[in-house]
C-alpha cells in the first residue's frame, strides 16, 4: 500500500453555488436542508433509513429489523419482503405513468426504440418466463454477456424478477474474462447476442461464448439464451444455444414478481482488487434497491420529466446503479445508448442530447477530457439547452476539465455533481447534491446523509484538515456489499481490516487516498493499492502480470500506471524474457495482444519496457515505487538503499 500524497492535488479556490431557480425546486433546496437530513441520519442512522424505506418503496412485507450488524457482516430490513423488478416496474403502471417512456434506447447505426413502463414490463415479464422455461430458478446464477441492447435491462430485470441472480460481465471482456467469471459464480444460463455494435465495427459476443464454454470448467452451464442484434453468423450448439426471437411468441406475458428476502442476493458483479483474480462483489436486493432509488432521486434531482442520460455499459457497477435500477424504481425516463463517439461520428453524444432532449446527462472525466481535445466546435453545433444537470463518475476529475464541462457542455448554468463511489458501495456516497451544495471544482464534496465518511490514518484515527489521509466509512449503509462471492474472508481482509477495529467498531477501507479541506469538502486522490484507472475502467496490476506471464517469453512482469492526459492512467508493463527470446518490436505487440485476449482490450499496455531484470528489494519484493517513477519519467530519487542491484536501476533508466 502507498502512502497517499497531497501535492497532487490543486488547492482550487473557486466556488460554484447553485443556481437560485434549480434550487427552487429541487428535491433538497439549501445547504440548511442538507446539514438537516445530514444531522438527522447521523444522530439515528436506522431511523433515518426505515423512515424512506418505508416512503419510498413497496414492501410485500414489512421487515422486523432495520440493521443487524455483526461487524464486517450487515443485514439490512431483515425479514422484510421485497422485489427490486416490482418497485421499477409494477408500481409505475398507474394510469398517470404505465405509457411513460421508461427506456429510451438508441444503437449505434442509428436504429432507435422506446419502451413505455407498460412495454417494458410485458418483455421483462415474458423474459422471466422465458428463463424459468430454461430451467432456471430462484437462487440460480445468470451470466449475462451483451451489447448495450434493452434486452440486457430486461435480462437483468428479468433474472430480479424471479429470484435468479445475476452477474453482468461487460461485453468487452475476452472469451478467457468471461469464462473465468462464469466458472467462479457456478452460472446456469449465459444470456449473450450474435454481435454488438462497438465503434462501426461488429464485436462477436456469442463466438466468445462459445470459446469460454468450450472449456470444460464451465459445466455448470446448461443453456445460453441468444438475442439477434447484428445478424452475425454463429455456430448454435443444438442442445444448448436458443434463440431469443424463437423462445419469445410461445411466452406469455404473465409473471408475477417474486417476494424476495430482503437480503436475498439480487447480483455479483466482478471487480478487480490489489491481489489475485477479479472478485465476486455481492449485493443484495432491499437495501441496494432503497439506496440506488434514494441516491438518484437527490442527487439526480429527478423530476417528473427528466430524460435522464447515463452514458456508463450495464458492465459495470454505473450501470446498474444509475441506468436501471435507480432510475427506473424512480420511475424516471432513463435512456441508453449503444455508440461511443468514434471518428466517423465524433459528435454522436452530441446529437443523442439534441434528439431526445435529454435534460440530465452523467460521464466520465476521460470522456470529457476527449471532448475537449475533439474541439468545442462539436458540441456548439448542437442545441444542448435541454441540459439541466450534469454529473461525473469514475475517477479524479481534473479542475481544468470541470471547467470546460460547465462552460461548453452545461452553459454556465448546469450544475455539475461529481459522484464519488464503487463498485463495492452499490451507490454514490460522497456527492454534491446539486440544489443545496456549492460546487469546488475537482471536489466531489460531502457525503450523502447517512454517510459516515471519513478521512483517517493507518490506526484509525482521523487526520487533520487538508492532510493526505484514506478514505474510509465509519458505519454500514444500505447499499453496502455484503460480501465477496464465495470468499467471506476475503471480504472481511480487504474492507475491514486495513484499518484495525477498535472496541468492536469496524471502518470501512476504501482503498483511495483523500483530502478533507477547511469546509469539509473530500478531495479523491486516486487508489492507494496495485489497483489501476484507465480511462475510468478499474483494473488490478497483478492481473495484468499474470496475463504476461502466461506468455511462453515473459520470465516475469511488473505492471503500473503512469498519468496519461486523456485516460488519466495508462498502462506500462515492464517485463523480463525467458533466456531463449529477445526483446522486439513484434514480441512487444504479441505480448500487448495477449493482454488483450486474457482480458480485454481495455487491459491493454500502452507500453511493454523489456528489461534484463527488475529492481528488488533484498527480500525479493519487486519495488513499485521505483518502477511507477520511471514509467512516469521522473528522475528517481528517495530512498533506494534496501535496492538489491542498484545496477538494475541505471540499465532501466536508460531503457535496455
Ligand atoms: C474507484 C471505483 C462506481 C463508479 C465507477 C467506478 C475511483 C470513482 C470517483 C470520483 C475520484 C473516483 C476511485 C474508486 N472513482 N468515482 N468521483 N472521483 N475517484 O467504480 O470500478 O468500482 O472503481 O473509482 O478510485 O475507488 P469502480
Amino acid at each position: 500500500m502507498s502512502e497517499p500524497t497531497i501535492e497532487s492535488v490543486l488547492h482550487e479556490a473557486r466556488l460554484f453555488q447553485p443556481p437560485a431557480d434549480f434550487s427552487q425546486q429541487a428535491h433538497i433546496k439549501s445547504l440548511e436542508d442538507y446539514q438537516k437530513l445530514y444531522d438527522k441520519a447521523k444522530a439515528n442512522p436506522e431511523a433515518f433509513w426505515a423512515e424512506l424505506a418505508e416512503q419510498e418503496l413497496h414492501w410485500f412485507q414489512k421487515w422486523d429489523t432495520v440493521l443487524d450488524w455483526q461487524p464486517p457482516f450487515a443485514k439490512w430490513f431483515v425479514n422484510g419482503k421485497i422485489n427490486i423488478s416490482y418497485n421499477c416496474l409494477d408500481r409505475h403502471l398507474t394510469p398517470e405513468r404505465r405509457d411513460k417512456a421508461a427506456l429510451i434506447w438508441e444503437g449505434e447505426p442509428g436504429d432507435s426504440r422506446t419502451f413505455t413502463y407498460a412495454q417494458l414490463h410485458e418483455e421483462v415479464c415474458r423474459f422471466a418466463n422465458g428463463l424459468k422455461q430454461l430451467g432456471i430458478h430462484k437462487g440460480d446464477r445468470v451470466g449475462i454477456y451483451m451489447p448495450m441492447i434493452p434486452e440486457a435491462a430486461i435480462a437483468m430485470l428479468a433474472c430480479a424478477r424471479i429470484g435468479a441472480i445475476h452477474t453482468v460481465v461487460f461485453g468487452g471482456f475476452s472469451a478467457e474474462a468471461l469464462r473465468d467469471r462464469m466458472v467462479d459464480g457456478k452460472v446456469k444460463l449465459v444470456v449473450t447476442a450474435d454481435g454488438g455494435w462497438r465503434k462501426d465495427a461488429i464485436v462477436p459476443l456469442k463466438e466468445q461464448v462459445n470459446k469460454a464454454l468450450a472449456d470444460p470448467a464451465t459445466a455448470s452451464v446448461e443453456k445460453v439464451l441468444v438475442v439477434q442484434r447484428t445478424q452475425q453468423a454463429t455456430e448454435m450448439q443444438a442442445d444448448r444455444d436458443v434463440w431469443w426471437h424463437e423462445l419469445e411468441p410461445t411466452l406469455s406475458a404473465d409473471c408475477p414478481a417474486e417476494p424476495m428476502d430482503s437480503e436475498d442476493v439480487l447480483f455479483i458483479l466482478y471487480t478487480s482488487g490489489s491481489t489475485g483474480k477479479p472478485k465476486g462483489v455481492v449485493h443484495t436486493t432491499g437495501g441496494y434497491n432503497l439506496y440506488t432509488h434514494i441516491t438518484t432521486q437527490w442527487i439526480f434531482d429527478l423530476q417528473a420529466t427528466d430524460v435522464y442520460w447515463c452514458t456508463a455499459d450495464v458492465g459495470w457497477i454505473t450501470g446498474h446503479s444509475y441506468i436501471v435500477y435507480g432510475p427506473l424504481s424512480n420511475g424516471a425516463t432513463s435512456l441508453m445508448y449503444e455508440g461511443a463517439p468514434r471518428p466517423s461520428n465524433p459528435g454522436c453524444f452530441w446529437d443523442v442530447i439534441e434528439k431526445h432532449k435529454v435534460t440530465i446527462f452523467y460521464t466520465a472525466p476521460t470522456a470529457i477530457r476527449t471532448f475537449i481535445k475533439m474541439g468545442e466546435d462539436l458540441p456548439k453545433a448542437r442545441d444542448l439547452s435541454s441540459l439541466r444537470l450534469l454529473g461525473t463518475v469514475g475517477e479524479p476529475i481534473n479542475p481544468e476539465a470541470w471547467m470546460w464541462y460547465h462552460r461548453v457542455i452545461g452553459g454556465e448554468r448546469c450544475p455539475i455533481v461529481d459522484t464519488w463511489w464503487q463498485t463495492e458501495t452499490g451507490g454514490i456516497l460522497i456527492t454534491p447534491l446539486p440544489g443545496a451544495i456549492p460546487t469546488k471544482p475537482g471536489s466531489a464534496t460531502c457525503p450523502f446523509p447517512g454517510i459516515l465518511a471519513d478521512v483517517v490514518d493507518l490506526d484509525g484515527d482521523t487526520v487533520g484538515n487538508n492532510e493526505g489521509g484514506y478514505l474510509a466509512v465509519r458505519y454500514p449503509w444500505p447499499g453496502m456489499m455484503r460480501t465477496v462471492y464465495g470468499d467471506p474472508d476475503r471480504f472481511r481482509r480487504t474492507y475491514w481490516e486495513h484499518i484495525p477495529p477498535k472496541d468492536g467498531h469496524y471502518t470501512y477501507f476504501a482503498g483511495d487516498g483523500a483530502r478533507r479541506d477547511e469546509d469539509g469538502y473530500f478531495w479523491i486522490m486516486g487508489r492507494v493499492d496495485d489497483v489501476i484507472n484507465v480511462a475510468g475502467h478499474r483494473l488490478g496490476t497483478m492481473e495484468i502480470e499474470s496475463a504476461l506471464v502466461s506468455h511462453p517469453a515473459v520470465a516475469e512482469a511488473a505492471v503500473v500506471g503512469k498519468p496519461d492526459e486523456l485516460k488519466g492512467q495508462d498502462i506500462v508493463a515492464f517485463v523480463t524474457l525467458e533466456g531463449s527470446f529477445s526483446p522486439t518490436e513484434a514480441l512487444g505487440k504479441e505480448l500487448k495482444q495477449h493482454v488483450v485476449k486474457e482480458i480485454g482490450a481495455i487491459a491493454r499496455p500502452g507500453e511493454i519496457r523489456f528489461a534484463d531484470a527488475l529492481p528488488k528489494t533484498r527480500s525479493g519484493k519487486i519495488m513499485r515505487r521505483l518502477l511507477r517513477g520511471l514509467a512516469a519519467g521522473e528522475e528517481i530519487s528517495g530512498d533506494t538503499s534496501t535496492l538489491e542491484d542498484r545496477g538494475v536501476l541505471d540499465r532501466l533508466r536508460e531503457g535496455t
